[in-house]
């Protein structure tokens, strides 16, 4: 048998499941053929490790790439460029685009849309509204998708699943884990004087207050343990939420995002504005630290992005007629690498959030882990690399990060997806070769 491997990494550090220790790894037809000291082995194509991480390449289980309907903001291109120059190598999109992703046409769309443009690999949520709860079972289970969201408040777009009974329905509609936008509509639409009158962002916590986002996840997490259905609680945001979620380990994975890690209101407000508006709100330094206490006890599943970008021009029109969402996909490892270098979680906790996972989460049963027999989806990182953040390095269409001039340290210096190198030192390589996710049923 020839046992030459396609690619070979040598001499760098890996994260694997069992430590951080020297490790080359061997890749042969896009799989992890070998991991260790691999001495001696011939390979047609080497790339020189050391000094650096090797990390699975990171899974981000939470973007909006804006195509079809929005391509102003993004499209699957840019959106998955930014991405692999994160050392992102999948990611799972999000429903609300313009048509909204709620049937099988608009999802097969995407997946045609996504070949031969897509820089990573791709999966696709479908939309629960009222009009499809019968339908969610079998669309959960077509090829690339990454199962059902709802959104439990409205946000960007049109998606609303409002009521109990609804909610109720979806989740007996199948078996998949269900991804929620955890927001009580009811709460914010009594509430939205409170940002109409202000016509200031700094009320955008007080308008999509803490109680609007305990209600939604206490109430799902009751019907969740009602239906037996396993539910992620997206982007969760309070002291409140951990709280519970903590009691309902057995039904409910959590996601939180680095810009509520990172940010805290008010004074993300006054420096950024509009650019610092998002669903759910950033809120105080107190539940910044409730959820940086819910990374270190474990209670934390994932770590997503929410990219959700916007043009600087929408986002310039007065509050509360601006658009909510921050793009993300791009900063989001170099964001949590500075986390790293600043002590706050280990390089382990890391890669289980960013990768392991979101693999875990959503079933993606050959990702997440550096370990035989995985895609080789790779992140090579200069955990000493101290590089700025700039919005003219953003390759999303929209052109801006709100992280625009912060330092950080950690940055991927290589992408791989399935063993071809797509990034390296900033610049795309080769073409997009992104394939659709697969799930276990
Ligand atoms: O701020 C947000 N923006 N939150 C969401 O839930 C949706 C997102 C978007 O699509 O713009």
């Amino acid at each position: 048998m020839d046992d030459t491997f396609d690619l070979l990494i040598r001499g760098g550090r890996a994260v694997t499941p069992g430590g951080v220790g020297d490790a080359d790894v061997g890749v042969r037809s896009g799989r992890i053929a070998a991991l260790g000291d691999l001495a001696g082995a011939k390979a047609l194509e080497t790339l020189d490790a050391s000094g650096l991480l090797v990390l699975p390449g990171v899974i981000d289980s939470q973007v909006h790439f804006r195509e079809p309907g929005l391509e102003h903001k993004e499209d699957l291109a840019t959106g998955t460029a930014a991405a692999v120059l994160g050392g992102v190598t999948a990611v799972f999109e999000m429903p609300n685009t313009r048509p909204p992703t709620i049937d099988a046409a608009a999802l097969d769309d995407k997946l045609d849309r996504a070949r031969g443009r897509a820089w990573c690999d791709v999966a696709f949520f479908v939309g629960a509204s009222p009009e499809n709860v019968d339908a969610l079972g079998e669309l959960e289970r077509r090829p690339g998708c990454a199962g059902v969201k709802v959104f439990m408040g409205s946000s960007t777009g049109s998606l609303l699943v409002e009521d109990d009974e609804t909610l109720e329905r979806v989740l007996r509609s199948g078996h998949r884990r269900v991804a929620v936008h955890a927001e009580d509509e009811p709460r914010l639409r009594e509430r939205h004087g409170i940002a109409a009158d202000r016509h200031d962002p700094a009320a955008h916590p007080d308008w999509r207050d803490v109680e609007t986002a305990v209600r939604a996840t206490r109430r799902l997490l009751a019907l969740a343990r009602r239906t037996r259905r396993p539910v992620h609680v997206l982007h969760v945001t309070t002291a409140g939420e951990a709280a519970l979620l903590a009691e309902h380990k057995d039904v409910a994975s959590m996601e939180v995002t680095p810009q509520h890690l990172t940010f805290a209101a008010p004074e993300c407000y006054e420096r950024l504005g509009t650019l610092a508006q998002m669903n759910p709100p950033i809120r105080s330094a107190e539940h910044r630290e409730a959820l940086w206490r819910a990374v270190a006890t474990g209670l934390v599943d994932v770590v997503g992005s929410d990219h959700a970008p916007h043009t600087l021009e929408e986002k310039a029109r007065p509050y509360p007629d601006s658009p909510s969402g921050m793009p993300g996909v791009q900063t989001m490892l170099p964001l949590m690498l500075d986390h790293v270098a600043a002590g706050r979680l280990t390089i382990e906790r890391l890669v289980d959030l960013l990768c392991a996972g979101p693999a875990r989460v959503y079933g993606a049963a050959t990702k997440g882990r550096l370990a035989a027999g995985f895609d080789a989806d790779i992140a090579l990182v200069d955990p000493g690399a101290r590089r700025t953040i700039t919005n003219d390095a953003i390759a999303s269409r929209c052109g801006w990060t709100p992280f625009d001039g912060m330092e950080v340290r950690g940055w991927p210096v290589a992408t791989i997806v399935r063993g071809r190198v797509v990034m390296r030192d900033g610049e795309l390589l080769g073409e997009p070769s992104g394939r659709p996710v697969a799930f276990l049923p």
